[in-house]
């Protein structure tokens, strides 16, 4: 059996005004009328064996987190809530605790040895993925490496020079082990470079010898761990001693607040995949995107013969490659190009579109101001 676990905590503070600390965008209906969230979950339907997910997200966010389940007519396996954010390489430890937690209290009557390490297929709540049929072959592709102990990450061909990913140079010799029964393709991580600059993103690919990260990831449960332990001892401690005072009420569990307020910031990538020397990648070719700005949005919206992109009443008018999303007002534009303009409720967003990723900054000012 897999496990897969949704991380659901991020902020996307780059995709305001929509995206709101309240109601982030992992659970708005950004590019069809499901929610990222909700698209993630039934991504699963596809897969073999696997079970409910388990959702890790923000105490904030646990009414969304159960309401968009149930109105898909799915249960977790459990939800993690956590009082604050610490990112995504506790998050994905205290995954890693509870499931074996339980895999111990379930041994009994569990009849694959398997699940008594499970393995975790982490996925982000927030990416769009178009070809299920190839996101199901890369799962496949990824077992044999993750029984074998590997931490396997998915390899995305990248387009650009993109410096919000982790890049990743694949070794040229493939693991021949008599394990593997199946011809199935994963290399060795020969390098793992979280979010470099964009010199450095330029360099890697023009050599052609990265793939992106995608960000997912499947490992067992133990490996994870010990890897953490490796690297970052003071993560899981505090991980292990907040899992340990949990308190939990119906499907919700809850992490200690005054331990995990304790805990150090950081991400999977910097923590762990950047140092294992355990790490393997299966490329990942099923239309992925991450979905981060607004631009990376307006790159996977239908577009006009001009490149514009809009949504809702919009009047475009000599206006070129721009993306013009409406909720109830009428946006018109004249004469302008590459611009995003984002109306909702109570903020309008006007942006150069080389400029989207600085949205976070906007959102960073209006929280100092309270
Ligand atoms: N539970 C929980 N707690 N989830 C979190 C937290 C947290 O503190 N922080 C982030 N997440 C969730 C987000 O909601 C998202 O679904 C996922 O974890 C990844 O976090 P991001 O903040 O979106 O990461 P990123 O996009 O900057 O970078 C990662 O993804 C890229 C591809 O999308 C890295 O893995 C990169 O290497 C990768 O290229
Ligand atoms: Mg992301």
């Amino acid at each position: 059996t897999i496990f897969p676990v949704i991380l659901s905590g991020g902020t996307g503070s780059r995709l305001w005004p929509k995206s709101r600390a309240l109601n982030p965008k992992q659970f708005l209906p950004l590019v069809d009328n499901k929610t990222m969230f909700q698209n993630t979950v039934s991504r699963l339907d596809t897969l073999d064996s696997v079970s409910a997910p388990l959702v890790i997200a923000n105490e904030d966010h646990r009414f969304l987190v159960a309401e968009q389940l149930r109105l898909m007519g799915k249960k977790a396996e459990a939800i993690i809530l956590e009082p604050f954010g610490r990112n995504t390489a506790p998050a994905v430890a205290l995954a890693s605790l509870k499931l074996l937690q339980s895999s111990e209290q379930n041994q009994e009557t569990s009849s694959h040895e398997s699940d008594q390490d499970p393995l975790l297929l982490v996925l982000a709540a927030d990416h769009v993925i178009r070809d299920l049929d190839a996101f199901r072959l890369a799962v496949e592709n990824a077992l044999p490496a993750a029984k074998l102990g590997k931490l396997v990450t998915f390899g995305i061909v990248p387009t650009h020079a993109e410096t919000g990913y982790g890049y990743i140079k694949a070794g040229s010799n493939e693991i021949n082990s008599s394990d593997v029964d199946t011809d199935n393709t994963f290399y060795p991580v020969q390098e793992f470079v979280e979010k470099p600059d964009i010199e450095t993103a330029h360099a890697y690919l023009s050599s052609g010898e990265y793939f992106w990260n995608s960000g997912m990831f499947l490992f067992k449960a133990s490996r994870y761990l010990e890897e953490l332990n490796k690297f970052r001892p003071d993560i899981l401690s505090v991980c292990k001693n907040a899992m340990d005072s949990q308190n939990s009420d119906l499907d919700f569990v809850r992490v200690d607040q005054e331990m995990f307020e304790s805990c150090p910031d950081d991400s999977i990538d910097y923590a762990v995949m950047e140092k294992t020397s355990d790490a393997v990648v299966v490329p990942l070719d099923a239309g992925w995107s991450d979905v981060g700005s607004w631009t990376s949005l307006a790159e996977i919206s239908e577009k006009d013969e001009l490149g514009n992109a809009c949504l809702g009443d919009v009047i475009l008018h000599d206006t070129r490659n721009s993306y013009v999303r409406s909720d109830k007002r009428l946006i018109a534009t004249i004469g302008v190009d590459d611009l995003v303009v984002v109306d909702s409720d109570d903020a309008i967003l006007v942006a150069h579109k080389n400029n989207v990723q600085d949205v976070k900054k906007v959102v960073e000012k209006l929280k100092a101001q309270g």
